[in-house]
């Protein structure tokens, strides 16, 4: 794990050289989405265009209009005007290493009111996280700074309330976040997942949560130059979560059920990318895949 963690220079090339052919397949998804078109259709695409390099995706694509189930590999939905639609995949390097890569777009190029709301929390969590990816901070605490940052946004929306910190303290934003931020990336998607997860994203220092949500943080330690990352955050509106929650009353001091209900069957977005740790902060790896709203409505036109 010590030496696996820290990815040399070959490794580096190894994980770029995976996410050039996955940025071609992120784009070849936007340019062809559009409505009438069944999630199936783009995976072939998409998959397709790996093969055609000589490389296999790192794991089974997830390419849903039902954003909110995390690990969904049913392709079956027509794609619809309005909806928006998840792109989870990734090629590997010849070698086979990872690249894991996730973007969230509108089936018809142009993202509703609704849709820019919840993208530009999502958007300002990942960049909020960011800023604490750099050697000596704890994966743990960029977790726990993008969930306030989650909360922040969702109490603009009026769909989240009370003391932003009291309500990360309790869990109540996993709701909407129910997954944790990221996880070491290498020659596995969830790289030494296979070794256990809490030697490879745990130590001394940090012990794994029981706590609904950063239950799931696969990595919480502090991060060391090299180590190479995903920064995955998201939102999500999980009908079965929320019912249940709401029918256990849970967390009524910062969640407002009413106001959710105008969200229900908005989906989920999440945007994921792969970084690695410098010995001042952290590099963005691979080419630039459209990210902002105005990138992906530019590149969707
Ligand atoms: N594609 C699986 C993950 O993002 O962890
Ligand atoms: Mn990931
Ligand atoms: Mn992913």
């Amino acid at each position: 794990i010590k030496q696996r963690s820290i990815k040399t220079d070959e490794e580096l090339l190894e994980i770029e050289s995976a996410l050039d052919i996955t940025s071609e397949m992120h784009k070849l998804a936007m340019l062809n989405t559009k409505d009438g078109i069944v999630e199936q259709y783009i995976v072939g695409l998409i998959e397709g265009h790996a093969l055609s390099q000589g490389r296999r995706l790192a794991y089974p694509a997830i390419f849903t209009i039902n954003g909110e189930i995390l690990h969904s590999n049913v392709y079956t939905n027509k794609m619809r005007s309005g909806q928006l639609v998840l792109n989870d995949s990734g090629a590997e390097s010849p070698l086979h290493y990872a690249s894991d890569i996730t973007r969230t777009f509108p089936v018809n190029g142009k993202f509703n009111a609704t849709q820019k709301d919840i993208y530009s929390i999502v958007f300002n969590m990942q960049e909020a996280a960011f800023t604490y990816c750099a050697p000596g901070k704890s994966y743990k605490d960029a977790h726990l700074k993008t969930s306030s940052i989650a909360v922040e946004g969702l109490k603009s929306l009026g769909i989240m309330k009370g003391n932003v910190s009291d309500a990360v303290t309790a869990g109540a934003h996993a709701l909407f976040f129910p997954h944790g931020l990221g996880h070491m990336l290498g020659l596995d998607v969830h790289d030494m997942e296979g070794l256990g997860e809490d030697i490879v994203g745990y130590d001394d220092q940090y012990n794994r949560s029981d706590q609904f949500g950063l239950a799931y943080l696969r990595l919480a330690r502090t991060l060391e130059p090299g180590f190479v990352i995903t920064v995955e955050p998201g939102i999500y509106f999980i009908p079965h979560l929320i019912d249940q929650w709401e029918s256990e009353k849970k967390h009524l001091d910062f969640i407002n059920y009413d106001a959710l209900r105008l969200f229900r069957n908005f989906g989920g977005v999440r945007i994921e990318d792969n970084i690695v740790i410098t010995s001042d902060g952290y590099r963005i790896l691979g080419p630039a895949i459209p990210r902002t709203l105005d990138e992906i409505e530019s590149i969707m036109s």
